[in-house]
């Protein structure tokens, strides 16, 4: 089987290395470059990496040179995966795709572009079919994205759950991990022992990322859902895991039995065609009172979401949602996204 080469921008990153890790064990994706901020250029990954994953850095990649993001230096894969941070993607992945260079995107400038595919797999791997019309824009290369860490997490577990239910408004509150803000993102001292009620531009994402990827391809378009979603993001001292509280507002009483079921054998392509990256249930059902929990919940099958104490009370349904944020979130569904490209003839 001919390998998928990849090349890592922001390899040195919280979801650039999760992403090293993953690849290091993929039967056909084969990580050939990493990339870095200017000054890391040329140097060798290990001495350029604060390596914060569990086990020793993979042996292939530790002694690779790191490269720039400019052209010149990909045009030899067939995709770049992209963990930079949102100012410097914007300029960077452009300048990429303008030449020829497909990439696959956890930044978040081109998002919500209508010909931009926003990609959560399960949900709505049919959207990548949009790129083909990137070629309007005279791009040579294909840019597809994947969605903020908290949308592509609570979104999965919307899905099912929207299907199943009528449904009004919807509210959510989040407790989102300190690793979400990137390696460097939150100091030690504004963390411990609190609570910040507040991350910017992430409750409108979760919002506007929700209704784009739950639309629909109508005669090639994407029509998205309109969600009545009011949503607050909270920042809270854990290490990794974003967790969501949402409440439905119903206009009856759900059958949480029939709901459950729904929840349970939600799947989609990605496990139809057991593809390597692809958990075997998307959503992992908890039934005791007191879980999901970050510290019980997440550390193995971490592309699965988990979902508990779903109640209802004929006006209202609540459910609480965990996932791991730098793989569900981010790197995991990015490995995801390419592997379906690949099942599609797109890669
Ligand atoms: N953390 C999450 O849970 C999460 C989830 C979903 C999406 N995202 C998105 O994923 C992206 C990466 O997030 P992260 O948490 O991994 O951030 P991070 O830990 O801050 O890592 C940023 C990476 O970008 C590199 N970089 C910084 N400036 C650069 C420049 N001028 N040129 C080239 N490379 C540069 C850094 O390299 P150096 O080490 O050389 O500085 C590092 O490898 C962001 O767009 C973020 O919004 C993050």
């Amino acid at each position: 089987m001919d390998k998928i080469r990849v090349s890592l921008l922001g390899s040195t990153g919280m979801v650039g290395q999760k992403m090293v890790k993953i690849l290091s064990n993929h039967p056909y994706i084969e990580l050939v470059k990493v990339s870095g901020s200017p000054p890391k250029v040329g140097k060798r990954y290990a001495e350029s990496v604060k390596w914060v994953e569990e086990g020793e850095i993979p042996e292939q990649v530790a002694e690779m040179r790191m490269v720039s993001t400019e052209p010149t230096d990909h045009r030899d894969v067939d995709f770049v995966l992209s963990a930079l941070p949102n100012d410097v993607a914007e300029g960077a992945e452009l300048k990429l795709v303008k030449e020829g260079v497909n990439v696959i995107s956890n930044a978040s400038p081109f998002r919500m572009d209508e010909d931009v595919p926003l990609i959560n797999p399960e949900l709505n791997w049919n959207h990548i079919e949009l790129a083909k019309e990137q070629r309007r824009r005279g791009w040579k290369g294909m840019m597809i994205k994947n969605p903020n860490c908290t949308s592509a997490i609570l979104s999965l577990a919307m899905k099912p759950v929207l299907e199943s239910v009528e449904h009004g408004r919807i509210y959510i509150t989040t407790m989102q991990s300190v690793s979400g803000a990137g390696y460097s993102g939150l100091p030690f001292m504004a963390m411990q022992d609190n609570v910040i009620p507040y991350i910017k531009g992430e409750e409108e994402k979760v919002h506007k990322e929700s209704e784009k990827m739950l639309g629909t391809l109508e005669d090639g378009k994407l029509k998205r859902r309109v969600l009545d979603m009011e949503v607050t993001t909270v920042r809270v001292p854990v290490r990794v895991g974003h967790m969501g509280v949402i409440t439905v507002e119903t206009k009856s009483e759900v059958d949480v039995d029939y709901l459950k079921k729904s929840l349970r054998e939600f799947k989609s392509l990605p496990q139809q065609r057991n593809l390597p990256t692809a958990p075997r249930s998307p959503i992992i059902l908890r039934d005791e009172e007191d879980r999901p929990q970050p510290a019980r919940d997440l550390g193995q099958d971490d592309m699965a979401v988990h979902v508990g104490r779903i109640r209802s009370t004929g006006k209202a349904l609540r459910l609480v949602v965990l996932g791991n944020n730098l793989v569900r979130g981010a790197a995991g569904i990015t490995v995801l996204t390419l592997e379906v490209m690949r099942e599609l003839g797109m890669a």
